[in-house]
């Protein structure tokens, strides 16, 4: 190990979640209290939530969470990519602590506090690019995306909007309009709203192009949109996740990007990358932006930027966020608690968690692609950091997706003490907090291993 691997390890590792008790199974899940709440709750939360497995948490350390009976659990999924700083960081409790204990709110939109103005300053220095940019502080993911939509009409005078196939931007109006990953999450929701035009995203794996590259293929597409349909002077700006989320974890060419931003500039349209997922370290840059070398005009993050505390941000060129005194806001957006956690999140990841995002990351990848050798339902791993895809088929050659073994593979992995996300139609995100060392890595790939030998023994695997 080099001097940078065990510095970067040690910050991440100083305390060893439970003792390193992990994963442990003391009663198989969901034991009896979890079973009340989940009773509990069938009888009275609303019917639409998913649930995907019956994890009831009491509480949680690095990257593990104990249920209310007593099991722990290696967590690879980070509560939707959100548990950046794992659970319980000493430092983002402390400022969390500190910060409750002064006031819980005033509203940032009508007052002035230091944490507010201090993340303000922080996020808009923070990039990516060089530009002078103003931030705007959100709830969540969607309620960012929706005051981009605001933005970007408000800035440019125009009102169509352009979004990908397989994109996920939330469940409101305006990022549920941007959306195009599952039909059911807009299916009786119409109208939706007006002037959004969707492309195909550049897959590697699966997009089919008749040979043709895959970034130049989707660029190609909007040319075409533009010449037949749709007048590029109407389009205020394209929304892009700049690696798919939800649609499957997919990680687009370089080209694709710098491509977009060409495009962008040729035409006047604002580029607005959703790194609500992607963000704050994740791919093993503070931005997946960085990764790319482009800069967007507008940026929205939210999901790791508080470790689970709800905030988000608006991050935007200052020559395009100068709409009027009163013109958006938000009661409860940056409030002090969650502007509190977002400092201190963003001290953890700079005090050198990227380092461990970077290393951890590529021995997941390697592990990953050790078990694509081995089994072979698994079609494609790709990556950037702790941000990975494994995408399962039931055939390598016609890539039919294997959504129920997916399926089975994440209700397994949970009996065994580890907890998995799929996206897509048959993706497993790799998607744990950014803590986890090289024995988590490595116990993880091993109950992925063992799960995917019992679920498809038999079967020719
Ligand atoms: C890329 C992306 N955009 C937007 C959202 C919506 O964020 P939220 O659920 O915080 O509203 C999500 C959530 O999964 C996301 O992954």
């Amino acid at each position: 190990m080099t001097d940078s691997n065990s510095t970067s390890t040690k910050a991440a590792t100083d305390a060893k979640a439970f003792h390193g008790e992990y994963p442990r199974i003391v009663v198989a899940p969901p034991g009896p209290k979890a079973r009340a709440i989940i009773d509990q709750d069938a009888e009275y939360s609303s019917t639409s939530y998913i649930k995907e497995y019956p994890l009831a948490v009491s509480h949680g350390e690095g990257p593990v969470i104990e249920d209310v009976d007593g099991n722990r659990y290696l967590d690879f999924m980070a509560g939707i990519a959100v548990a950046s700083t794992g659970y319980s960081h000493p430092a983002v409790v402390e400022a969390v602590r500190e910060a409750a204990g002064r006031f819980f709110h005033i509203c940032g939109t009508d007052f002035y506090y230091q944490t507010m103005a201090s993340l303000c300053e922080r996020l808009a220095k923070m990039g990516p690019g060089s530009s002078k940019k103003r931030v705007f502080l959100s709830n969540s993911g969607a309620e960012a995306v929706d005051g981009a939509i605001k933005l970007v009409r408000n800035s440019t005078g125009r009102t169509d909007l352009i979004a990908f196939q397989g994109a996920f931007h939330g469940r409101t109006y305006g990022g549920m309009s941007l959306t195009s990953s599952k039909a059911k999450q807009r299916a009786t929701f119409g109208p939706m709203i007006p002037g959004v035009h969707h492309v195909p995203y550049p897959d590697p794996y699966r997009l089919e192009t008749g040979g043709r590259e895959v970034g130049a293929f989707v660029l190609d597409q909007i040319q075409a949109l533009f010449s037949r349909h749709l007048y590029p002077k109407d389009v205020a700006a394209i929304f892009v996740e700049p690696l798919l989320g939800e649609g499957g974890y997919v990680i687009p060419p370089t080209s694709f990007i710098e491509g977009l931003r060409a495009l962008c500039d040729e035409h006047g349209i604002l580029l607005v990358f959703d790194e609500i997922q992607t963000g704050v370290g994740r791919t093993g840059q503070m931005w997946a932006a960085d990764y790319f070398g482009v800069e967007p005009d507008v940026l929205l993050t939210a999901k790791g930027l508080g470790s689970g505390m709800p905030i988000g941000a608006i991050i935007a060129r200052e020559s395009i966020m100068r709409w009027s005194s009163g013109s958006h806001g938000s009661t409860f957006g940056g409030n002090p608690v969650g502007c509190a956690a977002a400092l201190a999140t963003l001290d953890v990841v700079e005090g050198g968690l990227l380092d461990n995002v970077r290393e951890m990351g590529e021995l997941m990848m390697t592990g990953l692609k050790r078990l694509q050798e081995k089994h072979t339902c698994i079609g494609d791993v790709r990556g950037m950091g702790l941000y990975i895809g494994v995408e399962f088929v039931k055939d390598r050659a016609t890539k039919e997706p294997a959504s129920e073994l997916v399926g089975q593979l994440g209700q397994l992995a949970f009996t065994k003490g580890l907890l998995l996300l799929s996206c897509g139609e048959s993706v497993i995100r790799i998607a744990p907090p950014l803590v986890i060392d090289a024995d988590d890595v490595k116990t993880g790939l091993r109950i992925i291993d063992e799960c995917i030998t019992e679920l498809t023994a038999g079967v020719g695997k």
